[in-house]
């Protein structure tokens, strides 16, 4: 009985240590606990200050300041990165509010962060911000990207 017991303990940990590989190397669709502390970490030293701490983005963020340049937006659910796909968001951040995510000669506080962090670290930023969304947001994202 007690032996039982034991086998199956054992059978029911290794399969919960199966899932917990496979939530690890990204099958799930979901980073795993780590990297998003890494980005949470890269969000706070790097884009918080301007983005807001909690994503809320910059005062009036739709309205253009006297010098023509916009203040940040939001990236939380009040936003509009949510609207975009990850590739999109990456190029952003990598190169900046360049063609073709602006046009040519714009003007914007937003930095090209291509010589400061890796892809993998933008990546890791980008999946922060993302793990923030609500439930609602995502369906919402999902649906509209499938339309694109
Ligand atoms: C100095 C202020 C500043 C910092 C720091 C900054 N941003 Fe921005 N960001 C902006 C502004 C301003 C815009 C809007 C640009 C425009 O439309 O002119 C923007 C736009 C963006 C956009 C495109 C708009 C959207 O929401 O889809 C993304 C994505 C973005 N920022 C991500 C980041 C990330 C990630 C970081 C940190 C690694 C960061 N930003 C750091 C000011 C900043």
């Amino acid at each position: 009985m007690t032996r039982q017991w034991w086998r199956l303990a054992g059978v029911v940990g290794l399969a919960a240590m199966a899932a917990l590989l496979a939530g690890c190397d990204g099958g799930s669709g979901r980073p795993d606990p780590q990297a998003l502390m890494e980005g949470e970490a890269i969000y706070k030293a790097e884009c918080a200050s301007c983005h807001g701490a909690r994503g809320e983005g910059q005062a009036d963020w739709r309205i253009r300041r006297p010098d023509g340049r916009l203040p940040a937006p939001p990236h939380d659910a009040s936003g509009h990165t949510w609207h975009h796909p990850m590739a999109q968001l990456a190029a952003i951040v990598k190169f900046g509010m360049v063609p073709p995510h602006a046009p040519q000669g714009y003007a914007s506080d937003m930095p090209a962060y291509g010589a400061k962090l890796s892809d993998r670290q933008i990546e890791r930023v980008l999946a922060y911000i993302e793990s923030r969304w609500p439930a609602e947001i995502h369906a919402q994202r999902a649906e509209r990207l499938q339309k694109k």
